[in-house]
């Protein structure tokens, strides 16, 4: 962890450069690409374990359990590797569910979560026996309570909240305001709870809320958690018996290297809260775990340069192997995978694909590039290949895991044969 004061600059640092190009890890990045081919995502087994311990060690003195945010990257083999180290998983889709079952989570390590949960879903969840539905709303939990009463179980529920608490993120990610379609609102939580107390089906333990992703400050953290916190104390006091308090996901990682919070700072600002309830906390980090692990590795296939100076280096990876930036218009470090020398100027890095917004950095100071040149694009670990697309007919790229000094491909990349089995 490189730290600056309290803030953390880079939580890890997997991708270096060296004399002989660029490595993850101490194994090279080009040779990867040579032996898969491009677009590849690249991950270090090592960022993995080490973001994922300093969340679990900066909650230390608090109980507390992870569930690792399965949407952020659901790769059996990261989905395994994070199971080893102790977490628990968070699933946002019967698919996600299936795929912790299958990277050995037990039922009861598997929290639920999702809008619009349909009632295959939510049957299967119960009859699993998942640890907890966390319920996005009124009639969500009149469905779960008819199904599992159906099945003669009890599903474990926690209602989902709004508070109405700006997360500061993009627009695009953030869940918590009144606005926005997750949860109840906040002050209609209580009745909601009160109103199905002893409903045959349903064992209320505990509360959720989540109110964004990639957020950079403390303070909506904070207001969130305090906001559960109180609700969890009225609860109590109306004799609900409370298991535990979720307070969702969504610490942001340092894109653009500037220094920010990190678990550390989220933990001492969320603890004293959550010691007035005395329930233990599940966390749900996706990104501040999964992002800084991964790269995406791409060839450059074309460059233009203008009469104006404009120039453009066309790579063999777009909006299908990386949606970020065309749909958040988020940043991501380039790096040249070779030692590059030379004065740097301006470059727009575009995909492939013909959309306009196929484009992953606009006017990014780089040094002279070429066609055939490598590229990798950094902090894409989480929310990368997780969506990736098939548009334009493009086959999804294949991952590889580098773990103590070797890498393995932990998904091959797509065939056409794949895409196409599904078409008559
Ligand atoms: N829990 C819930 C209920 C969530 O909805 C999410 C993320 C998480 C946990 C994990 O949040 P994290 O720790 O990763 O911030 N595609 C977007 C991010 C969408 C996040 C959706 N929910 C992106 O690329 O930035």
């Amino acid at each position: 962890m490189i730290t600056c004061g309290t803030l953390v600059l880079q939580p890890v640092q997997p991708f270096h450069s060296t004399d002989s190009g660029l490595a993850c890890d101490g194994v090279s990045v080009a040779a990867v690409a040579e032996a898969e081919g491009t677009p590849v995502y690249v991950y270090s087994a090592c960022a993995l374990r080490t973001a994922y311990r300093a969340i679990d060690e900066a909650f230390a003195s608090y109980p507390h359990v992870i569930h690792y945010a399965l949407k952020a990257n659901s790769t059996l083999a990261i989905a395994r590797l994070l199971r080893e180290l102790g977490s628990r998983a968070d699933a946002n889709s019967g698919g996600e569910i299936a795929v912790a079952l299958r990277a050995g989570f037990t039922p009861d390590q598997i929290v639920f979560t999702g809008v619009g949960k349909t009632p295959d879903e939510i049957a299967r969840a119960i009859a699993i026996g998942v640890a907890t539905i966390n319920a996005e709303s009124a009639g969500e939990l009149d469905r779960i309570a008819a199904l599992a009463a159906a099945q003669g179980r009890e599903a474990r529920v926690a209602l989902r909240v709004n508070p109405d608490i700006d997360a500061g993120s993009h627009p695009h990610i953030s869940t918590g305001l009144r606005s926005n379609k997750f949860g109840v609102p906040l002050e209609d939580a209580r009745a909601i709870y009160c109103e199905r107390r002893g409903l045959t089906g349903l064992r209320f333990t505990g509360v959720h809320v989540h109110i964004g992703s990639q957020i950079t400050t403390i303070e909506p953290l904070k207001r969130a958690a305090d906001a559960l916190v109180s609700l969890a104390l009225a609860l109590k006091s109306d004799g609900f018996a409370l298991e535990h308090l979720d307070i969702g996901g969504g610490l942001g990682i340092p894109y653009e290297s500037r220094p920010m919070i990190g678990p550390a700072d989220y933990a001492a600002a969320v603890i004293p809260a959550l010691e007035r309830s005395g329930l233990p906390v599940v966390l749900e980090p996706g990104r501040a775990i999964a992002a800084p692990a991964g790269a995406l590795v791409a060839r450059i296939v074309d460059v233009k340069r203008y009469v104006d100076g404009r120039l453009f280096a066309v790579l063999d990876a777009g909006m299908t192997e990386l949606m970020r930036p065309a749909l958040y218009g988020s940043f991501h470090r380039i790096v040249p995978v070779a030692p590059r020398s030379g004065v740097e100027q301006p470059w727009d890095v575009v995909g492939p694909i013909c959309e306009s917004s196929d484009v992953f950095a606009i006017q990014r100071m780089l040094p002279p590039l070429d066609v055939g040149d490598l590229v990798a694009i950094l902090d894409t670990g989480a929310y990368g290949a997780v969506m990736g697309s098939n548009y334009n007919r493009r086959l999804l790229p294949p991952e590889v895991l580098v773990d103590q000094g070797r890498w393995t491909t932990i998904r091959r990349r797509q065939t056409l044969d794949d895409v196409l089995a599904l078409e008559t």
